[in-house]
This record gives C-alpha cells, structure tokens and sequence, in this order.
C-alpha cells in the first residue's frame, strides 16, 4: 500500500522540527509555488505520511503559515505546514499492514512528507475488528465512514460539547440510535432538561416525568432530604440532627424484624411514614412544652406538613399509602427487563429548579449504587444533558451530592459498568474532575475562548493541534478524540432523519411573524399548564 516507493519528486515537503506529537514541514519549492493553486493536497486536515525505519508514520495539518511573507515579486518565500501526529502503519508478522494509534519512532529530520492515497485513508480511519457503530462520515474524505467503537466508547466514558445549536443533542441521538440499532437490550438513562428526546426515541424508550413516575421521598438519602426540607433554615444543625433521629426510628419502625432493623442507617433506601415522624414530633413537643426545644419540633412539623401539601413536590409522596415499591421504580427506570425499550428518558423540564439538584442526585446516586449492588451485571449508560448546570466547577454553585454523585460514576463507574455521557455548551463552567474522566470527546464548534482553553487543558496532547478547527467547525461537525474513535478526526455526523432529531429546533420568528395569535383558548391552555406546572 505504502506509496513510499513513489519517487521524492511527489513529495510535499521535509521535516524540518520535530517536537511531542507535532511534525514542522517545511513545503518543497515545487509544491510552494503552486499552492496557491487548486491541485495541492495541502490544507487543514489532509492526512500526511512520512517515513520511518520501521514504519509509516501519519498526521494530520493542523496549520499552514508563512513566517515572513515577501513582498510581490521578490524571492520565493518559506511556507511551514504544522502537522499532528496520530498514528503509524506498520507490517504485521503475517505481513499484512496495519494502523496503530500514537507513534513509536518518529520521522528523522528531512524525511520527506506525502500526500496520503486514498487506500492510505481507508487503512487510517478503518475500525479494528470490534462491534463498532457508523456515525459519520470524516471530513476529508466524506465516502469513509467514521465508527465509534461500542466498549471503548462507553467503558470510559464520553461527552459532546459544543455552543448552543451546534449538533449536541443530535449527536447524542445519533450515537445511542446507532448503538442500539445493534445492541437492542441496552439500558439507558438520559436526564433530559428540556422534554427534547422523547420524539427522537419514540417506542424505543420510557417517559418518565412527574405525572407518571414516583420518586418517594424515601429513596432520598439523608443529605437529599435534608437539602429540601432545611435547606436555608436558620437552625439548620439542630433540626438536622433531630430529623436524622426521627427518621432513622421511622425506619426502624417501618421494618418489623427487629434484626434487620439494627442493620439499617438513616440512608438505607427503605421505606417509612411521615405519619410516624410527625407522631414523635408531636409526642416530644407535648412533653418539652414552652421550652426552646419545643418550638425547634413544631417548626420542623411545620416543614414536614408544608412540604407535603405542596403540589410541586407530589412526587416524592405518592398518594398511596407508604408501600416498598422499591423493585417496579428500579424496573422502570433501569430498563429491567427491557421489553424493547432500552432508552428511559427523565423529563425533568417540570422538576421545580430549586430541588432540580437534589432530583438529579438522587437519579445518579441510584444508578451508580445500583451498578455496585448488581455486580456489573447490567451495564448501564447515564446520559447526562447541560452537565454543567448540576455539575458546575464553581464550588459555590450546585448541589455538592449531585456534583459528588457524578464524580464518583466519572472516577468509578467504569469499574462498576456505569458509563457516563455528558452533553454541555460550556466545558469550562463543569466541574474539572468529571470532563477529565471522559475518554472520548466529540468537540463541536465551541467559540469561547475560555471553552476552547479549558478543552485544551483537559485533553492528552496528542489531540490538541486538532482543536485549532474549533471555531471554524460547521453544524453536526465535530472534532472526535480519544479511545472510542480508530484515530482523533474531523467528522461530519450523519444527517439524523427528521423525525428522529431532538425537538430543539430553533424557533422560526419569519413564518410565526407572519400571522396573527387570534384564538381565546391558546392563551388559556398555556395559563393552565402553566398553573398545573406540567406539560
Ligand atoms: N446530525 C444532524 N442531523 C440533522 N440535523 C441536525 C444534525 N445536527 C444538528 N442538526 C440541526 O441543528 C439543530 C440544532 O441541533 P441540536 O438541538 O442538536 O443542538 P444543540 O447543540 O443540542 O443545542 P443546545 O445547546 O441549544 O441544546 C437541529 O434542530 C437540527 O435541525
Ligand atoms: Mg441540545
């Protein structure tokens, strides 16, 4: 295959530096003078080849430059070609070439560079021979497929970042559509923000929102109810230690082995009744009466009670009475069994922002303890959409459980069989430690400056010459890096059928303008849900 008998004429330049993963070429005077023309097979992104010893070594333009430009008509000037290594061919004992990822010898200088052939191309972005799944096409050569890799993708995580209307949520669909279409007994969870997904997944997915999907208050560990119940509170340390008490005995109460009632703690996820609380918080107000400590159980009861009847948080108390339901809520949202629909979507559109946090926690914390009780037995992929706004760098913001929670499936998870995917138009506004845990990165256009450093700074290097593109990327472009990918690429994601996208679509004000709003009931549907907070 190699091409590298080609006579030196066909060069497109030698290798003037060589520093890391990156190559400096400097381009020969024949190729120089006709840049400027159509035929040259220079420019960002091309696929370059240069030999070894022992091997091929390829790379990727990642710059063109011309260090000092001449005025016209003087001497000819020097144009540099910036290259980024990403992996070498070598002969197989069989005989047989292969693509490797990351280079063992590098190109000495003034071994000449070559235009990569069309067979080289296929040998380079080829798939090894693992379940893998098309996504798209790469870039400079848009008849080669693109695959991502099943378990490398998901084993150790990945994200899809990007600005606002880039492709994300498109992307993510495509992806999960096109691991499903060949693993139909999956499982995954995707915390939809927005009620975006449910269109794209139709039967291949459960709905799961507030009017169809109870998470009992508890299910929520201590710090979790805490944070609804007292969050804000003046006397916060006091009210907590007595509300760990109380529930803890309405636990142990709820149980009627006494056995296994000294086994549990305040956060084992086993049922109680609020009735029991309020009856010990009545019962020890009675006895304290007018003291300080009195007033400490009845404005806790209060809370209780006004929690209860709050119509936003109907969720947490079903109407019926306090039953261990505990198997059919891990049923429905972990997909077991599948029953043909591998994806459950939560719809926490509705989910009152001030315990949006709190529900999100309570989500990741079940899914990663789920994956630890089950032994890896069910591999499961947690699709996390805008990461960043419960998952934020800055200490000060979010929810420390669900920040925690995250962090632990970002660092864990892959040893327990969580995967995780997060989704975010601001990488540098989500936490640190989780992004640096994602293994593979689909990078669309992301024009932050503060974005574009944060990516840099959390990448290996042998990517970074390639996030230069991520400003000039087109729509459902991305850069693709890391483990779940044969080699760090520009890719143009496949179109994603209509009605399969995400319902995100930017709102279409030239024909919405164009006509008047006159009905009565429009205005009075949107009062109505608006009142009954849901959709
Ligand atoms: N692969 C694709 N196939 C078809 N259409 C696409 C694709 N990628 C993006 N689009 C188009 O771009 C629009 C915006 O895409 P999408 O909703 O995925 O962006 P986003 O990055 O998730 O935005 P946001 O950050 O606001 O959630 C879509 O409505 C769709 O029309
Ligand atoms: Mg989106």
């Amino acid at each position: 295959m190699d091409g590298l008998a080609a006579v030196v004429e066909d060069a497109l330049g030698r290798v003037v530096a060589v520093s890391g993963s990156q190559v400096l070429m400097l381009m020969a005077p024949r190729v120089a003078a006709a840049a400027s023309g159509t035929k040259v097979s220079l420019y960002l992104g091309a696929l370059i080849k240069m030999r070894t010893a022992v091997s091929t070594v390829f790379g990727v333009v990642t710059g063109l430059s011309v260090p000092k430009p001449e005025l016209e008509g003087q001497q000819a000037e020097l144009k540099f070609v910036e290259i980024e290594l990403v992996g070498e061919v070598v002969q197989t004992t069989s005989g047989r070439s292969r693509f490797r990822r990351g280079v063992a010898i590098f190109p000495g200088l003034g071994e000449s560079g070559f235009a990569a052939t069309p067979d080289d191309l296929a040998l380079v972005y080829a798939c090894p021979n693992v379940a893998a799944s098309r996504i798209g096409t790469i870039h400079q050569a848009r008849t080669l497929p693109l695959l991502v890799m099943t378990d490398e993708l998901l084993g150790k995580h990945f994200a899809v970042l990007g600005n606002t209307g880039t492709g994300k949520s498109c992307a993510v669909a495509l992806i999960l559509h096109a691991i499903l279409a060949k693993h139909k007994n999956g499982h995954v969870v995707l915390l939809d923000m927005h009620n975006e997904y449910a269109q794209s997944f139709r039967d291949k997915a459960e709905v799961l929102n507030l009017g169809n999907f109870e998470l009992p208050y508890w299910l929520f560990n201590f710090e979790e109810i805490e944070e609804i119940l007292l969050a804000g509170s003046r006397e916060r340390q006091a009210e907590s230690a007595l509300l760990a008490e109380l529930i803890l005995l309405a636990k142990q109460a709820y149980i009627a082995d006494p056995k296994a009632a000294k086994m549990i703690t305040v956060d084992t996820p086993v049922p109680y009744r609020l009735g029991d609380v309020d009856r010990m918080l009545d019962d020890a107000a009675g006895k304290l009466e007018k003291t300080r400590e009195a007033g400490l159980y009845s404005r806790l009861k209060a809370k209780l009670t006004s929690l209860r009847s709050d119509p936003r948080f109907a969720f947490m108390f079903p109407a019926l009475a306090v039953r261990d339901n505990m198997q059919s809520i891990l049923s429905k949202l972990f997909r077991i069994p599948v029953r043909n629909k591998p994806v459950s979507i939560v719809d926490l559109s509705s989910v009152p922002s001030e315990i949006l946090n709190v529900v999100v926690s309570v989500l990741c914390r079940m899914t990663f303890d789920f994956a630890l009780w089950s032994e890896r037995s069910v591999p499961m992929l947690l699709v996390c959409e805008e990461a960043h706004r419960y998952c934020p760098a800055d200490q000060r913001l979010g929810f420390e459980p669900a920040k925690r929670a995250l962090s632990r499936i970002a660092k864990e998870g892959r040893k327990y069989g969580v995967a995780l995917c997060v989704v975010s138009q601001r990488p540098s506004e989500l936490a640190p430690e989780v992004l640096s845990q994602c293994n593979t990165i689909f990078a669309l256009r992301l024009s932050n400056a503060a974005d574009q450093d944060f990516l840099r700074g959390a990448l290996r290097e042998s990517a970074l010459g390639l996030l230069e593109f991520l400003p000039s990327l087109g729509n459902a472009e991305a850069i693709a890096m890391g483990e779940g990918v044969p080699v760090p690429a520009r890719l143009c994601f496949d179109e994603l059928p209509a009605n399969y996208r995400p319902m995100s679509g930017t709102a279409n004000f030239s024909s919405a303008w164009t006509n008047d709003v006159d009905n009565a009931n429009f205005l009075n549907s949107i009062i109505e849900r608006w009142r009954r907070a849901g959709r």
